[in-house]
């Protein structure tokens, strides 16, 4: 089965939503759900209207609910932080944590991640940790073991991310090596400038469980045509 997990970062009104959903909703009921895992990650304030959307599961068999980030810390005084306990109704099955953008522009630290990974898990939401391939060891020691391997994680090369250019195959195989060797065995996924044109090599890669997809995930025909892609043509 391979994931597709769609980050819409901070880009949409309520509204945009209402009109991506509309179109995504034509093609969903096709994907079948053991071969193709859809996450959408909406910002915050859309997560009640994007989980309502998606309720209905012979409409959308495969298609699950993401938010982009957690608090590390549990419900109670932090204000403007999203608590696991926020969440609770809004059949939030994963949550993005680490995110190159929230380390970089938030000034988050591997603990903290550890943190915000331990949140989700205890609220049985499963964190997709993003690495790099300098931050693959330090960011696994820093979760405790219990958690360590019950983490989805997510590749990202920061150079190759909103650049037009994936990564190479060689490279994203190698830092899989680098994943379950400080993980184990987890799901391994790669994001970094994934959209139609990228190689349906990498695209299908048995090795690879599947993509973080940023840019390509705004325009929803586009994001469509992806996951067509990335499942096997026969099961469409
Ligand atoms: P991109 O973003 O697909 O636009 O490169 C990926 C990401 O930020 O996760």
């Amino acid at each position: 089965m391979k994931f597709v997990v769609g980050n819409f970062k901070s880009n949409k009104t309520r509204t945009e939503y209402e009109s991506w959903i509309d179109i995504f909703e034509q093609y969903s009921a096709g994907f079948p759900p053991d071969v193709i895992r859809v996450v959408l990650c909406p910002s915050s304030p859309s997560l009640m209207f994007v989980s309502n959307r998606l309720l209905d599961r012979q409409k959308h068999p495969s298609t699950y609910v993401g938010i982009q980030d957690i608090s590390p810390y549990p419900a109670g005084a932090y204000t403007g932080a999203v608590s696991n306990r926020n969440v609770d109704g809004f059949h939030v099955h994963y949550a993005i944590v680490g995110h190159s953008e929230r380390r970089s522009h938030f000034h988050e630290t591997n603990s903290d991640v550890a943190n915000k990974v331990r949140e989700a898990i205890t609220a049985q939401i499963t964190p997709i940790v993003c690495v790099t391939a300098s931050t693959v060891l330090s960011q696994a020691n820093a979760i405790d073991a219990e958690y360590r391997n019950k983490v989805i994680v997510a590749f990202e090369p920061i150079e190759h991310i909103g650049t037009g250019e994936t990564d190479t195959m060689d490279h994203i195989l190698e830092v899989k090596k680098a994943v379950v060797s400080s993980f184990g065995a987890v799901h391994y996924l790669y994001g970094g400038s994934v959209d139609t044109h990228t190689d349906t090599n990498l695209l299908r890669h048995p090795e690879i469980d599947g993509f973080l997809v940023g840019s390509a995930t705004l325009d929803a025909s586009q994001f469509v045509e992806l996951i067509q892609r990335i499942g096997p043509h026969s099961h469409f």
